[in-house]
């Protein structure tokens, strides 16, 4: 979702500014826009913005559009259509203020309506606009404290960053509820809400806390409260290797990451197998073996294919475990009221941890008294803060809209858990012992089918061509199926649809035709015979079938292009049984000519509501 980059320093800042939104450009985005300024105090602030993607923003911007400070932004409508005017910066009437803003301003309505009989004249439909005109408003004496103002009467979320023409020498940010990174360099600073538009400069980082704010200038940067009360957040350097945000000589983002799965899946592991007691350590969940045995139930809350992958980590636990668990999409859980048992283990996950409706869900339990803990990828996030503990995933930088080596992570992280639960409770070290072994063979097995990729590739080829198909899978495989159809509509925009196998007879089946095929999840367990006579009711209505499935598998013979995956663990395999998914996905969003890491509509991180 929308993006802000902020650099003031020796070099000329829109050039800098704007290489920077391009590293924001996979979060999602429908228009973009910058504002510098020059050094001295009231020069005008100059602002070029426009609808479209960031090079069409390059190429507006005028030869001389010069100043060692300025500020920047991709905007996901919200609150109007994606219009030039709408595109921020925003400036105040007398275009002295510049404003860009992550987040919601709840009462904006009300603001434009109190500032309208004041005379103000808006310029475009956004809530964000209004800030622009309450700091412009300010005479107080400080851009510092002009900024606090117009703060104390907003309600909403922001990360925001602010430049004025009588101030030249600072940018002023503030962050609640939308992150914000200050980057520290040689004699300048950066700030972003996403370290991938960082780490190009620097690598020495300071994470604000919501309500706080921060002044930036070419010598430091230096944090307060809106009482104006110095905090003394402090920058560190970070353990991270800027090459891990370039695509490099990859086509696009999602082949890297599918490809990064081997080696994602063996830092999620390191270090947290124990092959003596049979079981996971997990310190970073902060509970010893009484509580963990104290545990009735286990709730996983996440979005998309973060809940598929939780439902995939619900069976996990139920069956190591034998604790009763199920997983909810994160973003309609806080809207039923939900009852919060205390010997109940919420579980958040999340790639990027800012998905709001994730986090909001963390805030309804630990408001009520629950315990959660974080299955999350991006160190130091929103949701890895909320939580009681968690883990790491350890995925590394996912920059594709559509998740895979992340998801790959939350499956092994569930794994993890489970074991850890399962080992205080009912599960033989002699059981422990043969999962850690399916664990530590799953990167090469994974290995395995990417090296098919041109098998693969054929495969998504000839599903490309169809408007509308099912993925299917029983039980274990259902939520495979259901994240298998996910990443298919999200890059290819065709009608994907998930549904259980037994299900089919209880309607679907009616839409069964040559023109719509069917990609069934058939692993090799209880229910193989069953899914195998569901393949052939298909088969007999003339249904085109893609089959992932186990070498040795008796399907009957059923007409159908069939995938065998290694097979693991049974518990495991819905892992091994996904990642063709992604494979069918990517070709399938290629050979239509789709960009497969920035598909339309959609955005990495979903800060909204
Ligand atoms: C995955 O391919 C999707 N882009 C999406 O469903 C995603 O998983 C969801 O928005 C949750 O994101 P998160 O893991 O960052 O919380």
């Amino acid at each position: 979702m929308c993006g802000i980059v902020g650099y003031v320093g020796p070099q000329p800042a829109a050039p800098l500014i704007v290489e920077g939104l391009t590293r924001l450009e996979h979060r999602g985005y429908d228009s973009a826009g910058v504002a510098v300024l020059g050094a001295t105090p009231g020069s005008a602030v100059r602002v070029a913005k426009r609808a479209g993607r960031v090079r069409d923003l390059q190429d507006q911007i005028p030869p001389r559009f010069a100043g060692r400070l300025g500020i920047g932004h991709t905007r996901w409508a919200t609150h109007g259509p994606a219009t030039d005017a709408n595109a921020h910066p925003h400036t105040d009437t007398a275009g002295a203020v510049a404003v860009v803003h992550n987040g919601i301003i709840d009462n904006a309505t009300a603001l434009r309506a109190l500032l309208a009989e004041d005379g103000v004249e808006f310029a475009s439909d956004t809530d964000t606009e209004v800030l622009a005109h309450l700091i412009g408003a300010s005479t107080a004496p400080t851009l510092e404290e002009r900024v606090v103002e117009a703060l104390r009467r907003i309600e909403g979320t922001y990360g925001l960053a602010v430049v004025h023409a009588d101030f030249p020498d600072r940018i002023v940010v503030a962050r609640n509820g939308s992150p914000l990174i200050v980057g520290v360099g040689e004699k300048e600073m950066h700030v972003a809400s996403d370290l991938a538009a960082l780490v190009r400069y620097t690598t020495t980082v300071a994470h604000l806390e919501d309500g706080e704010l921060a002044t930036l200038t070419a010598a430091g940067f230096s944090t307060f409260r809106a009482d104006l009360s110095r905090t003394d957040t402090r920058a560190h350097v970070l353990d991270i290797d800027p090459a891990a945000y370039e695509a490099g000589e990859a086509d696009s983002f999602m082949h890297k990451e599918m490809h990064e799965q081997p080696s994602a899946v063996e830092r999620v592991l390191r270090g947290r197998l124990d092959e003596r007691f049979g079981t996971a350590h997990l310190g970073g969940l902060n509970m010893d073996a009484r509580e963990t045995r104290a545990i009735r139930r286990v709730k996983i809350l996440g979005c998309g294919s973060a809940y598929y992958v939780g439902q995939m980590g619900a069976s996990l636990i139920e069956e190591l475990a034998r604790i009763p668990a199920d997983a909810e999409a994160a973003s309609e859980f806080r809207y039923r009221n939900p009852v919060i048992e205390p010997d109940t283990l919420y579980v958040a996950v999340s790639q990027s941890g800012e998905t709001v409706d994730t986090l909001l869900a963390v805030e309804e339990v630990r408001r009520k008294g629950g315990r959660v803990i974080g299955l999350v990828n991006v160190v130091g996030s929103a949701i890895a803060r909320a939580c009681d503990g968690g883990m790491y995933l350890h995925a590394g930088p996912e920059v594709a809209v559509a998740s895979t080596k992340a998801l790959s992570t939350m499956f092994v992280g569930f794994a993890l858990l489970a074991l850890q639960l399962g080992r205080v409770r009912d599960l033989s070290i002699a059981d422990g012992k043969r999962l850690i072994a399916a664990l530590d063979a799953l990167p090469a097995q994974i290995q395995q089918i990417l090296d098919r990729e041109d098998e693969l590739a054929a495969a998504a080829q000839r599903l490309a061509g169809a408007e509308s198909l099912f993925f299917i899978g029983r039980v274990r495989g259902y939520p495979v199926a259901r994240e298998g159809a996910q990443k298919f509509k999200e890059i290819t925009y065709r009608h994907a649809e998930a549904y259980q196998t037994s299900e089919l007879k209880h309607g679907p089946l009616a839409l069964i035709s040559p023109t719509l095929p069917t990609v069934a999840v058939v692993p090799d367990d209880e229910l193989t015979e069953r899914n195998a006579a569901a393949l052939h009711e298909i088969a007999a209505r003339k249904g085109p079938l893609v089959v992932i499935t186990h070498a040795g598998v008796d399907l009957g013979g059923v007409a159908c292009e069939r995938i065998d995956v290694p097979r693991s663990e049974r518990e495991l395999d819905p892992l091994l049984l996904a990642v063709p998914l992604q494979m069918l996905a990517y070709h399938a969003a290629v050979a239509l000519g789709h960009d497969v890491d920035k598909p339309r509509n959609l955005a990495k991180s979903v800060t909204v509501e």
